[in-house]
């Protein structure tokens, strides 16, 4: 052999200890990673009852994936406090700590450019959930979803629960019996989809059935059961047993609702709400609620959990996650009353 092929073979020889031992490295981390997951949640405040339950069903479908597969979850909850700014130095955060995926459910739905500028810069994936983000967001990447319900249609349902009631017992909600259902509205945010949608489609819902309908008086309680007994108050006080309907974005506020009707010895006004709460189903199977849509958080708990493994698992969504548009998961409804 001459001197210049004997070099070029230990040079090949090298080279390919060189490329065994790189490869191998790699595919050791690549193993290691695969091992644990962790996925950081940051929820636009701590004190919603239904958000809460949508976190308390990603933590249990966290613990189940673990027991079936053997991968460690870390599963992070923030809460941004109902702070924009507090909830981008959250997601940062993740980011800078190599979180495998972030679940977001924003404070500001008009604001999320931060975080998946953010996301896409270090190409981690972002499931969006509850607070729905403009369609140009969620199409800016492909690594980015959102679940949540279809806000219509949880409207058309609650209006058709007075439309059933009425048809059932006129009298019951029309106690003036002038044709028409004087209603108050409570709204549960300013600028969030379900509220703006739903405020508008419960009542359209009512009137395209051809039920003349009279708003009394309509507020924001934000989604919250105190705010909303405290305005039902007044307007108890304000116009009585003039009010034959309370229509409330959310199950809190109406519960809220039953609170105040109940200190003031009211019986026979009717209070519909949306979500399907623990405790308002309780109050539709005590008769103080007329009904409820079930907007499944647990479900949408679930399936924030399944998108995020499945992406991070193999880069797609799971079979059994129908997704609409290719970036939208619905939760399935269904009317509630007694
Ligand atoms: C739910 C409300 C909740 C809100 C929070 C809505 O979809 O119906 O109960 O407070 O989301 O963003
Ligand atoms: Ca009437």
């Amino acid at each position: 052999m001459n001197k210049t092929r004997k070099i070029g073979l230990v040079v090949v020889a090298a080279f390919t200890v060189c490329v065994v031992a790189v490869f191998a490295k790699f595919h050791k981390s690549e193993t290691k990673q695969k091992n644990s997951i962790k996925i950081g949640v940051s929820i636009y405040e701590s004190n919603d009852t239904f958000v809460d339950l949508m976190v308390d069903s990603m933590e249990e479908k966290a613990k189940k994936y673990e027991l079936e597969t053997g991968i460690k979850v870390n599963l992070d909850v923030s809460s941004a406090k109902e702070s924009q700014r507090t909830q981008n130095e959250q997601i940062k955060r993740y980011i800078s700590l190599n979180y495998d995926v972030i679940c977001v459910n924003l404070v500001d739905r008009t604001n999320a450019s931060t975080i998946i500028d953010a996301a896409m810069d270090k190409n981690i994936p972002i499931v969006f959930f509850n607070r729905e983000p403009v369609a140009e967001d969620i199409f800016r990447w492909e690594n980015i979803y959102y679940v949540g319900t279809d806000a219509k249609a949880t409207a058309v349902l609650q209006g058709q629960i007075l439309i059933d009631a009425y048809n059932k017992n006129p009298e019951m909600l029309d106690k003036n019996g002038d044709g028409k259902l004087q209603y108050v509205m409570l709204e549960g945010e300013m600028g969030h989809q379900d509220s703006i949608i739903r405020t508008e489609w419960s009542v359209q819902t009512l009137i395209d059935y051809g039920m003349p309908m009279e708003k009394i008086e309509s507020a924001v309680a934000n989604w919250q059961r105190n705010q909303g007994a405290a305005l039902m108050e007044q307007w108890i006080n304000t116009y009585g047993k003039e009010i034959e309907v309370v229509l409330c974005n959310n199950d809190d506020m109406a519960l809220g609702v039953c609170d105040s009707l109940a200190k003031a010895n009211i019986e026979d006004i009717a209070v519909v709400g949306i979500d399907a709460t623990q405790a308002g189903v309780k109050a539709v199977e005590e008769g103080k609620l007329l009904g409820t849509v079930d907007c499944n958080a647990a479900k949408q708990g679930e399936t924030i959990f399944d998108i995020a493994a499945g992406i991070w698992a193999d880069g797609s969504v799971p079979n059994n996650v129908k997704l609409e548009n290719e970036r939208y998961f619905r939760a399935p409804l269904i009317k509630v009353t007694k």
